[in-house]
């Protein structure tokens, strides 16, 4: 009992005093957004309620085995009946920004060709209209994942040219219904994982490669991969096009699409490796990104040999050229990069056509940073400064928001007392730091998550939240890396 009433002690004690040479939110340009992001599938919950119909993630989760504690988000975070609540908790860090995602299913259940659900446009609205009271600024991802099951049965999710049609139309639902006050939007999240898990890995539905789903025989993760994000480039493209044309006018909002950034170093101290890293670099940021600002894949794809791009139509490169007017990305972790074009590659997968292996391996001994006890996961802060770099290198220094950052444990470890997360965050906010005194155009950062929530296949056994969150009661509660970020925000005062 003393143990516990000591760390409960702590927690309350501990409200933070941040000394001079920590990172200060001074370091920051002024107007510069702090905040969290959520989305929709690990949040919200309620998920058969006020004419929703099932995602596919509704349906993927309840086949037996697909995830790691066999649990769902049909009640999640019962975000759905307490945004009140969890805005309160926002507001209550000092945040300045949120960035949630809309469920596609919520909102247009039949897709096209069915109605709009008006509960969905109803919830929406309450979130959207409260955040604003509260000075918060609404961040909205349109697909985070989840889309409504029938569109992704059709005919294998992205991979179906229908989508885009399907998704510009929900996309113009949304800019018409929120873009009134919503001024950021992000078209898809990590679109290059997105395509990965579901038709390279084959672990995210419809999951392609993956019985019941998909059919690993035909070999097909050479080519489903590029056609999947061809189709969600040319969605993108075309929602861009309507908002500017319709929309943006008269709402003077911004675009734009997120990816997931890894930084990548050399495992060996060769030009081999250096090679790799800018191919990794190219599959993964600049897969994404090269087309939607030059209306062109990236040429370290073009130049695979046995890689047969996808090609764009020249109405769809205009379409494509200048669609976005920022980047977000999403920083975890470094990995090293290693050639396989010229050693041997492993057998399997795509590395031969890729010509990298991904590996957190050690170098010389050395592990690349502090690892976490989380596979992949590995603290290496210069990376936040150098993938920034990088992005700030070949598009010509748009702006970019940092749109997820952070760090996560297994949950039985002590999850209140989480230093771990809190140096994670001071370190890589130093990072940012620097990049930004260099000239890099950053104008916002968010912390991956506002509080414990589904983490796909992981379910609910890692934890990523500033607040803890308890599975029987879905009780909230502050874990010490919130009370650190509300003192860093309250701007380095005493925040007793
Ligand atoms: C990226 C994804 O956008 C988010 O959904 C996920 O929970 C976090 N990273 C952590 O893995």
């Amino acid at each position: 009992l003393s143990v516990i009433l000591l760390s409960t002690a702590l927690v309350a004690a501990q409200s933070f005093k941040l000394d001079e040479e920590e990172i200060q939110k001074s370091q920051f340009p002024d107007g510069f957004l702090f905040g969290a992001s959520t989305s929709s599938y690990q949040i919200e919950g309620a998920y058969h309620e006020d004419g929703k119909s099932l995602s596919n993630w509704d349906v993927y989760t309840h086949i037996p085995g697909k995830i790691e504690d066999n649990e769902t988000g049909d009640v999640a975070d019962d975000h759905y009946h307490r945004y009140l609540e969890d805005i309160e908790l926002i507001h209550s860090l000092g945040m300045n920004a949120y960035r949630f995602s809309i469920s596609w299913a919520r909102i247009l259940p039949d897709g096209k060709l069915g109605k709009i659900n008006p509960r969905g446009i109803v919830f929406y609205n309450k979130l959207i209209d409260h955040l604003v009271s509260k000075g918060i600024e609404p961040f909205v991802t349109l697909n985070h994942n989840d889309m409504p099951y029938l569109l992704d049965a059709r005919d294998r999710g992205w991979l179906s040219p229908l989508l885009r049609e399907e998704f510009a139309h929900f996309a113009s639902i949304c800019f018409k219904s929120f873009g009134d006050r919503v001024k950021h939007w992000i078209t898809v999240n990590e679109a290059n994982m997105l395509v990965d898990f579901t038709y390279i890995q084959g672990v995210y539905p419809p999951a392609r490669c993956t019985p019941p789903f998909g059919n690993c025989s035909s070999g097909n993760s050479d080519v489903e991969p590029l056609i999947a994000m061809h189709n969600i480039l040319i969605a993108h493209a075309m929602a861009v096009d309507t908002y500017r044309r319709l929309f943006q006018p008269k709402q003077h909002g911004f675009v734009g699409i997120i990816t997931h950034c890894h930084w990548y170093e050399p495992l060996r101290d060769d030009e081999r490796d250096l090679h790799a890293v800018d191919r990794v670099l190219a599959f993964n940021a600049a897969w994404v990104l090269d087309p939607l600002v030059y209306g062109e894949y990236p040429a370290e794809m073009r130049q695979c040999p046995r890689l047969e791009m996808p090609r764009f139509s020249p109405k769809e490169k205009e379409l494509l050229r200048g669609s976005i007017d920022f980047i977000g990305l999403n920083h975890y972790t470094t990995l090293y990069a290693k050639d396989c074009f010229h050693s041997p590659c492993p057998s399997g997968g795509d590395h031969a056509i890729r010509g990298y292996v991904n590996t957190t391996g050690y170098r010389d001994g050395t592990a690349i940073g502090e690892p976490t006890g989380v596979a992949r996961f590995f603290v290496v802060p210069r990376g936040m400064e150098k993938i920034i770099d990088y992005l700030k290198r070949r598009y010509n220094n748009l702006p970019m928001f940092v749109t997820e950052n952070g760090y996560t444990l297994p949950a039985q470890q002590n999850e209140l007392q989480d230093m771990g997360r809190i140096n994670f965050h001071k370190a890589y906010l130093v990072s940012l730091a620097r990049a930004i005194r260099k000239g890099a155009n950053v104008r916002g950062y968010f912390i991956w998550s506002l509080m414990d929530n589904f983490e796909w296949l992981s379910g609910y056994t890692s934890r990523f939240g500033l607040y803890y969150v308890d599975r029987q009661t879905l009780e909230r509660t502050p874990k010490l890396s919130a009370k650190w970020f509300a003192s860093f925000l309250k701007n380095n005062t005493h925040n007793e």
